[in-house]
């Protein structure tokens, strides 16, 4: 295969895809005079730039030069139901004609607190807030103020969000040996916020063990993903979670569950599968019904403190928090995601991770779906991934086939995160996920060349 045959396959990717999107094309240079970049949230931004979306319905996204696309981004997994559900649709109408902030309790609210304490099992009770970002802030300030000490171990590869304390480690330093030292992954955040951090390996009990041996006595807690997103997509060995969970209590730690993107996986989310119950949880995406809403919570007497009226009080505000028409969306939302349609979601999941699997082996390319229930990632490598440094290193060696991949896809119809994750909706049938896999099998065809020549690591023997 000649280096041109490579960039030949590239350079059509991408030139489809302008063509396809060309009003796309110019929001996106009139968009960079008013916005860095064009945008305003790094995680939808990709190259060459990110396509303008006029419209949704069900599991359908229309862009701007009315292209159709099966949405199977949902907002980086947070619309379970799609776009536009009736009963949620009516909820906000509803709402929306009696006032969308009132400033003050909301009996909606209170439904909804209801809700999630009934199916969480680790929420005794529960407050809101207005992002995952400030739910995994609060969920740590929760902890240090409950056992009195500073430190909260995170694991490196570990998404939390935006705050100061977790812009660390978020992705692996591919070129380390040993275990991961704790690193700014940002600029701008000060340098004393790692004083109040440590950083263990994920899927390795040894290392958290010893890290909890050595400063027990500083440490408030543990923050996890049951199973790590935005790191490399990488799921809990068998056991990982009863061990983290038994190390926790051995040395007297509160144990954070971040389940801002895992909590679609089961009613009461992924600890509800895996029967692993936490301190304290945080909890975002579909629980505002596709608009912004996050939750933090956990033991009572953990919680307690955010009365207002404790003699301790932590204060808690945020003047959007439990906002009537948010609740309002996110109950009908949630009252509509009931064990069948989880059943329902999960197994469409497995069907994709299948399908994807076999056309990777039929295109003879090295790589895997992998991932649990409703939300599917791809490992560049057909070699064990055992932490988030596996993980992006294959990526890393994948150069620029995750993006090729997925502009091809999109040049086919299928939207879905720039690195390649998919996230089943309910409105999603067998249909959609067939017809995803097809585009895969196409798409693969048409970045061959780049993987003969560029990334011939991933080509089957
Ligand atoms: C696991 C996890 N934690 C925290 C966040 C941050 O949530 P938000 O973007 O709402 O601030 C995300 C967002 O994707 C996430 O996946």
């Amino acid at each position: 295969m000649s280096t041109k045959q490579g960039h030949d396959a590239a350079n059509l990717i991408t030139e489809t895809f302008r063509q396809r999107t060309h009003g796309s094309g110019e929001w996106d240079t009139r968009a960079k005079e008013s916005m860095p970049g064009g945008d305003t949230r790094a995680a939808s931004y990709y190259t060459p730039y990110p396509a303008y979306m006029t419209r949704g319905e069900g599991c359908f996204l229309y862009d701007y030069d009315e292209n159709q696309y099966i949405d199977f981004l949902n907002n980086y997994t947070s619309l379970i139901h799609g776009h536009a559900h009736p009963a949620t649709v009516s909820a906000i109408q509803e709402q929306a004609a009696r006032g969308t902030v009132l400033g003050s309790a909301a009996e909606v609210t209170v439904e909804h607190a209801e809700m999630l304490c009934s199916r969480v099992p680790s929420f005794d009770s529960v407050r809101y807030c207005n992002s995952g970002t400030e739910a995994t802030l609060l969920a740590m300030r929760a902890a240090r103020a409950f056992t009195g000490r500073d430190i909260i171990i995170k694991m490196d590869g570990g998404y939390h969000g935006s705050h100061d304390y977790v812009q660390l480690n978020m992705q692996p330093d591919t070129t380390e040996e040993g275990l991961p030292r704790p690193k700014l992954s940002s600029r701008g955040v000060p340098a004393g916020t790692m004083a109040g951090m440590l950083v263990a390996p994920f899927n390795d009990l040894g290392a958290l063990r010893d890290m909890l041996r050595a400063r027990s006595d500083e440490i408030a807690g543990i923050i996890l993903e049951p199973a790590l997103g935005a790191g490399g997509g990488v799921e809990p060995e068998p056991g990982y979670l009863q061990g983290v969970r038994q190390l926790a209590d051995e040395f007297d730690v509160l144990l954070i569950f971040d389940e801002i993107m895992t909590f679609r996986q089961d009613v009461g989310g992924f600890q509800a599968t895996i029967g692993v119950t936490p301190d304290l949880t945080s909890i975002a995406k579909f629980i505002g019904g596709g608009l912004p809403l996050a939750a933090f919570g956990g033991r009572k007497e953990i919680m307690a403190p955010f009365d207002p009226t404790h003699p301790m009080t932590i204060p808690h505000n945020g003047t959007f928090n439990g906002n009537n028409i948010t609740m309002a969306a996110g109950l009908a939302t949630i009252k509509e995601y009931e064990a069948d349609q989880v059943a329902r979601v999960n197994e469409l999941g497995q069907r994709l991770r299948n399908g994807l699997n076999a056309a990777f082996q039929a295109a003879g390319v090295g790589i895997r779906a992998v991932g649990s229930g409703s939300i599917i990632r791809i490992h560049w490598s057909d070699g064990k991934i055992r932490d988030a440094r596996d993980a992006v290193a294959a990526q890393e060696r994948a150069q620029e086939l995750p993006g090729l991949l997925h502009l091809e896809m999109m040049n086919r119809g299928i939207f879905s995160a720039p690195r390649c994750q998919y996230a089943i909706s309910t409105p999603m049938s067998e249909k959609e996920v067939d017809v995803a896999v097809d585009v895969m099998g196409q798409s693969l065809e048409v970045v061959m060349p780049y993987v003969q020549e560029k990334t011939p690591h991933l080509t089957l023997g």
